[in-house]
């Protein structure tokens, strides 16, 4: 098989960072309580009945821990995992010489889920449904359809967008997990693990204050955490103290809500340039140089889900809640 189609050999610094602060067990990842709960019944259930687990299908927003908890999910099974994506994926034989290299129980993870093309997706159905690969032989007249057995395996599919996912692809997933933002304890205790894994000493404010700034996001708030350590370092011997710590946060420009510069965009262009809105989103995108789908994974629903936009049949509104944090006056006709 192609090496490229699975992702095994990941290089970087930031990569190899990135794995060791993944937590491999269901019991060190943090926040999700129901999620964690429902899947440890689910994977109990599937080993005492030594059958695979159901296909599980993972979506939110990117950062939330998807890809962490897939792993995690193998680990739990005690199976292997392979790991490949959506557009990775170019032909049925890719997928079907993955499917085929499986063996019994194995995970298969498949993120960007919703990337996939439908003549890959095909092949998708009846491997997921009756763990069977139908393969066409021959051309014209000559070809034929035969039939292979696949080992039972567990598909885990991640995406940021469920509803570009089609209603097939959709069903045949038997566990439907949505990840959703972390809060303010949560996000605390993943920088505290983080803190410990870079062996780096930092106070409780600073890590108040790199949770308030982290868009309830584990990786952003490893991120946050990774550059304000590098200004310790170099300014302050290594320790994370609250002048630290709230200084570099200001020059990485996050603000106090964890929004950064292109969320002040966002807001800024439908205050000034369309009175409030609504205006669509792709007049949005347009108007401050960014693509479309990246506001509609990445921005807005951290956005909406802080209050300060609203989705209208017409497009999207700021609230008062932007005017507000812009110290603008909220403009009497859009009282109610
Ligand atoms: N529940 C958690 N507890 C501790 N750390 C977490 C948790 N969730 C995520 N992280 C950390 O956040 C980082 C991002 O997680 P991950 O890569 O799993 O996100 P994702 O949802 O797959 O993102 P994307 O959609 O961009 O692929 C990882 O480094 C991981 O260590
Ligand atoms: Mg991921």
């Amino acid at each position: 098989m192609d090496d490229r189609l699975l992702n095994e050999n990941i290089n970087g610094d930031e990569f190899t960072d990135e794995l060791s602060l993944r937590p491999e067990r269901l019991n060190q990842y943090i926040g999700q309580d129901k999620i964690k709960h429902n899947l440890d019944v689910f994977i109990q259930a599937a080993k005492l009945r030594e059958e695979s687990l159901d296909h599980v299908l993972l979506y939110g927003p990117p950062g939330l821990g998807k890809t962490t908890l897939a792993n995690i999910i193998a680990n739990e099974l005690e199976v292997n995992i392979k790991t490949t994506s959506g557009p990775t994926i170019e032909r049925p034989g890719d997928l079907a010489a993955i499917l085929s290299s499986l063996s019994p129980g194995d995970v298969l993870f498949i993120d960007e889920i919703h990337r996939l093309s439908r003549v890959v997706e095909e092949v998708l159905y009846p491997a997921m449904e009756d763990f069977v690969l139908d393969i066409v032989v021959g051309k014209g007249e000559e070809a034929r359809s035969i039939r292979i057995d696949l080992p039972p395996f567990t598909l885990v599919g991640a995406t940021t967008r469920a509803g570009s996912l089609s209603a097939p692809l959709r069903d045949r997933f038997g566990v439907h997990l949505r990840l959703d933002y972390y809060n303010q304890k949560e996000l605390q205790e993943v920088i505290k693990r983080t803190a410990d894994v870079f062996e780096v000493q930092i106070d409780q404010n600073s890590i108040n204050e790199l949770a308030m700034r982290s868009r309830g996001t584990p990786r952003i708030a490893n991120r946050l955490l990774r550059r304000v350590r590098d200004f310790a370092q170099v300014k302050n011997n290594g320790i994370i103290d609250y002048e630290t710590s709230k200084s570099s946060l200001d020059l990485l420009q996050v603000d106090q809500y964890g929004l950064d510069h292109i969320d002040h965009k966002i807001l800024r262009a439908i205050v000034e340039r369309y009175n409030g809105g609504p205006v669509g989103l792709d007049t949005i995108a347009v108007s401050i140089g960014e693509e479309r789908v990246t506001l509609e994974d990445v921005y807005e629903p951290y956005l909406i889900q802080k209050g300060f936009l609203e989705r209208t049949t017409r497009g999207r509104k700021a609230t008062a809640l932007v005017y507000d944090h812009f110290n603008l006056p909220y403009p009497n006709e859009k009282r109610q």
